[in-house]
């Protein structure tokens, strides 16, 4: 079986469901986020502020290098991971995309009292998620898979994926037999 690679806006629950994933399938996780926070030993809101958004970019870069050589992996990615083609090439090469998703208002809703998402810390984050919502549709609709998460708890998200991922990887048997 392929790496099960998370994508998706903040919010949408990628590291939640990555760690329930990984369990489910004996799989090892892995959080791009965290692994970035313990290296740099820094916070993502330090590193961005202290270096700009361009070096975290460079940083983020470099472990999904790494981490898309592995085997048996679940990968929580960052929501701007996929912003940069060379990370959706590599990630793809061991991994199928599994693209989360949730409206605007949900977003906002789950992050209005988080602090550690440094790209939303403006004045209106709502009016922010909007328009970054807009400007990355195009890129998290490179996804294998897509799932919406409105309304469900996550045991019915992770046990959708798998549902999905089984079918999409009888239908490629199928297409390669044909
Ligand atoms: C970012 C998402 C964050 C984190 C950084 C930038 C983004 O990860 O990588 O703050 O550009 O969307 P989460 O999606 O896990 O919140």
């Amino acid at each position: 079986m392929k790496n099960i690679v998370l994508i998706g806006f903040m919010g949408t629950g990628k590291s939640a469901i990555g760690k329930i994933l990984a369990e489910k399938l004996s799989f090892h996780f892995y959080d791009i986020d965290k692994i970035i926070e313990e290296e740099q030993k820094m916070s993502i809101n330090e590193i961005f502020k202290k270096y700009g958004e361009t070096v975290f970019r460079d940083i983020e870069a470099d472990i999904i290098l790494r981490l898309s050589k592995l085997e048996k992996a679940v990968i929580a990615t960052g929501g701007g991971a996929v912003l940069r083609d060379t990370n959706v090439i590599n990630l793809r090469e061991k991994g199928l995309l599994v693209c989360l998703t949730a409206s605007a208002e949900t977003i906002y809703e789950r992050l209005k009292n988080h602090t550690d998402r440094p790209l939303l810390q403006v004045k209106n984050p709502f009016e922010k998620i909007k328009e970054l919502l807009n400007l990355r549709e195009q890129f998290y609709k490179k996804a294998d898979i897509t799932i919406n998460t409105e309304n469900k708890t996550l045991e019915q998200i992770a046990g959708e994926i798998l549902e999905k991922i089984k079918l999409t990887t009888i239908q490629s048997k199928n297409l390669i037999q044909n």
